[in-house]
């Protein structure tokens, strides 16, 4: 395979536009080379931006004929099982968007067919690529010793419009853009789905496997609550305390302490691409740790991991192993809110 990867990219809505698309333009190793939109409006204006000319709405068509080895997949959730199995089963590589998919039933067939076809699939928890949560989560992976407690939080502020507005600008619509007729009409499970697998990926990255939840909700009008007491496979613990909405700046971070130190992490917002705040305790030296973070657009650096993955044949991260467990998780956090009682992932 030579050295840059052909990808293609399937659905050029809302976040493709505000980092997919630009990310794909500045990865080194990575060469956008077909686009596909149901909504053949937005399709024309994003390939004359993009200078790409092999366009499609139809997604068989794409995967089947475009000169591609991989495929970006940003659509809504409920598209990001059906998808991704097309693509692998037509020979690509999948990176798609977060969550894995929606039910547990859906990742299971995702990582069959992905062993199936020989295809990887990358789930795009694009906070693993944070150059400054990656400094950190070095440090507790080779120096800190035995884990004790990981906790994060991840609060989506009011002013999250805003955010956008001036980080990405305007973004194009479509009349013929393809969305689910059905909504997930559960405000619990919707918060999970959308925000708690970013903040589960991260604590699992930092943490190992989480084999049992405990989660209360708490809700006043629009305003969601949710806390979870989470049980690490290796005996730490910790807590992920997700809230939709704050009344105050982007409010996301995390906290780890071990036997030999501890990690603070405040993680921005997405669209600044710069990378989380982050001091490292190393207790041996007694002595506090900041990176530089000047390459830090996370999506830009999602994206070159996954194609030297692919290129060099390694296994991506977050993988399909890893978008299933984070499932187990959200999806147990889920039925604990609902039953009242802790729930065993496995
Ligand atoms: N990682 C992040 O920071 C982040 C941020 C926002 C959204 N997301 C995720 O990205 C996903 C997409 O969200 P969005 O708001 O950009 O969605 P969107 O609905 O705005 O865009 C999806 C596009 O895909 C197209 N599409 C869907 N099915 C298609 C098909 N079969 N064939 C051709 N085109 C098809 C639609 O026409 C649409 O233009 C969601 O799952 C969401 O969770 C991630």
């Amino acid at each position: 395979m030579a050295e840059q990867l052909k990808m293609g990219i399937l659905g050029v809505g809302g976040i493709a536009q505000i980092a997919h698309l630009p990310a794909l333009r500045k990865a080194a190793n990575v060469r956008l080379t077909a686009i596909c939109d149901a909504a053949q409006d937005l399709l024309g204006k994003m390939g004359r931006t993009y200078d790409v000319a092999s366009l499609y709405t139809d997604h068989r068509k794409f995967l089947d004929e475009a000169d591609i080895d991989a495929v970006l997949i940003p659509v809504a959730h409920a598209f990001h099982a059906p998808l991704s199995i097309d693509a692998m089963r037509a020979g690509k590589h999948v990176l798609v968007e977060k969550p894995m998919a929606v039910t547990l039933e859906e990742c299971r067939r995702m990582v069959q067919v992905s062993k199936e076809t020989g295809r990887q699939l990358q789930v795009a928890c694009m906070k693993r690529y944070d150059p400054g949560l990656q400094f950190a989560q070095r440090f507790v992976r080779e120096e800190m010793g035995e884990r004790l407690s990981v906790s994060g939080w991840y609060c989506d502020s009011v002013y999250h419009m805003q955010y956008v507005n001036s980080l990405a600008g305007p973004r194009e619509g479509g009349a013929m853009q393809r969305r689910p007729t059905e909504r997930i009409e559960d405000v619990h499970l919707n918060m999970v789905l959308g925000h708690g697998v970013h903040l589960i990926d991260t604590l699992r990255f930092f943490g190992g496997n989480i084999v049992a939840v405990t989660t209360e909700m708490t809700q006043k009008d629009h305003d969601i609550v949710s806390v979870s007491l989470l049980e690490f496979a290796d005996g730490a613990r910790g807590t992920a305390q997700l809230m939709v909405r704050v009344r105050m700046d982007w409010c996301e971070g995390l906290m780890v302490h071990g036997v030999g130190g501890s990690v603070m992490a405040r993680i921005p917002f997405p669209y600044r691409y710069v990378g989380s705040d982050v001091n490292v305790f190393d207790a041996r030296r007694e002595e506090y740790r900041t990176p530089p973070t000047p390459d830090a657009d996370p999506y830009e650096r999602q994206l070159e991991a996954f194609a030297s993955a692919i290129i060099e044949g390694r296994s991506v991260s977050p993988n399909a192993e890893d978008g299933l467990a984070d499932q187990r998780v959200l999806l147990g956090m889920h039925e604990s809110q609902k039953l009242g009682r802790r729930i065993e992932t496995a």
